[in-house]
């Protein structure tokens, strides 16, 4: 039974996968990109061959932070990079939109001990970084998931301190460079460097 004042819930969303629709089964749209089974998903993020593509040293590098900033994260999944940027940052804002990965990243936190972290569980177009608090926002292969990327882009910018930045890392094959200069450009955001040190994925910094 439906509960008072929500619309029942559409079971007519998307078509069955394959493998048909279970019980607990979250529709597409409220993966954010992930797939339903996470098993397999979490192996191929945490892939130790992934370093060699990925470069996370050097993309950390080169986003040039110091020990004080606040940095926050956009579509930080299971914290690839959340946990490398506790370490150089005095803390880390960590947002996702999908609690399922939020749910591995708390865990992850907490069995590093790192109190640094906050875990922020974002809506899909809204990622709730608090105001004004941060010196450099990163996202990493999931600007391409991001609804109507301006709009999008606006709140996120919101979360800057003045002067901060906004670092963009995400696949050739899924993200058009032109496009996501036209999104940057309309959010009103500019280029301030660029890296082509990764094989597969733009790395933008904008400010
Ligand atoms: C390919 S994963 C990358 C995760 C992590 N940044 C990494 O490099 O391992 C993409 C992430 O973007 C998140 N995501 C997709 N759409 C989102 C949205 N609208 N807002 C916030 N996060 C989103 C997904 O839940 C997923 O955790």
């Amino acid at each position: 039974m439906a509960r008072a004042g929500k619309a029942p819930r559409s079971t007519t969303v998307e078509p069955p996968s394959p493998a048909g629709i279970g019980a607990g089964e979250h529709p597409a749209h409220e993966r954010f990109g992930n797939p339903e089974h996470l098993e397999e998903y979490l192996r191929k993020l945490d892939d130790p061959a992934r370093t060699a593509w990925q470069k996370p040293d050097e993309v950390l590098r080169a986003l040039e932070t110091r020990p004080e900033a606040v940095i926050g994260e956009v579509g930080a999944g299971t914290g690839y990079f959340t946990l490398r940027l506790a370490r150089m940052a005095t803390h880390v804002f960590a947002s996702d939109a999908d609690p399922r990965l939020l749910e591995v990243l708390r865990e992850r936190i907490a069995a590093a001990g790192v109190r640094n972290v906050t875990p922020v569980l974002g809506l899909a177009d809204d990622p709730f970084l608090p105001s004004a608090r941060c010196d450099l926002i990163l996202s990493v292969n999931a600007y391409h998931h991001f609804p109507e990327a301006p709009s999008y882009l606006r709140r996120v910018r919101r979360a800057l301190r003045p002067g901060g930045r906004i670092a963009v890392v995400d696949f050739h094959e899924k993200l058009e460079r032109a496009r996501l200069l036209r999104d940057t450009e309309a959010a009103g955001l500019c280029v301030a460097a660029e890296h082509g040190f990764l094989p597969q994925q733009h790395f933008v910094i904008f400010h």
